[in-house]
């Protein structure tokens, strides 16, 4: 039988653990799950594509029917080059609600045999989101328990050199 492969697509920078719990419920659900990282070179990420995708390779060890993998250009066509049938997002509040609309509209435009599927987020993730943890780490806020410890210590290392970095150019 053919397996069920589904790609979880974003950016990730970072990953939070309202990813993760997305990818961890769909990975009971699907065969496989592929988390797509886009590798957008006109958005200005914090990581790089390749410390975005070591995180999330470290923090989705411990399933088995996970991997990651770093994409560019129309999801759809990383989508059906994976052989998957499906892309899964996150709904966190109503807000995303049209953002996502308009996404999976185009997409299924683009390629009507791929289906995507809308998973609620945990009700403790519902205002999580990589930029607000950004935010609060840039200046210094504790996001425990909001990203995984691996992150976390890479938002500690990220901010403390750039911070070295400002002083440096400033003396
Ligand atoms: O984590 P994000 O930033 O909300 O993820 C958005 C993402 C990566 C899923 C979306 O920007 C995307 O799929 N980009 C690839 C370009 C594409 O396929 N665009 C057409 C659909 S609108």
């Amino acid at each position: 039988m053919s397996k069920r492969i589904a790609v979880c697509p974003g950016s990730f920078d970072p990953v939070t653990n309202g990813h993760l719990d997305i990818i961890e419920r769909a990975s009971a659900v699907f065969d496989k799950i592929i988390v797509g990282v886009l590798n957008n070179p006109e958005k200005k990420a914090l990581f790089t594509i390749d410390e975005r995708v070591e995180m999330l390779e470290e923090c989705v060890s411990h399933l088995d029917n996970v991997c990651v993998a770093a994409f560019s250009g129309l999801l759809v066509e990383f989508v059906r080059k994976s052989g998957a049938v499906a892309i899964i997002r996150g709904l966190r509040a109503i807000s995303d609600f049209e953002f996502e609309f308009r996404m999976a509209s185009m997409n299924r435009k683009l390629a009507p045999e791929i289906e995507t599927f809308f998973m609620m987020t945990g009700n403790e993730y519902a205002y999580l989101s990589s930029s607000v943890v950004k935010q609060v780490a840039s200046f210094g806020g504790c996001v425990k328990g909001l990203v995984p410890v691996v992150v976390e210590k890479r938002l500690r290392e990220k901010f403390l050199s750039r911070k070295a970095e400002g002083s440096a150019i400033e003396e």
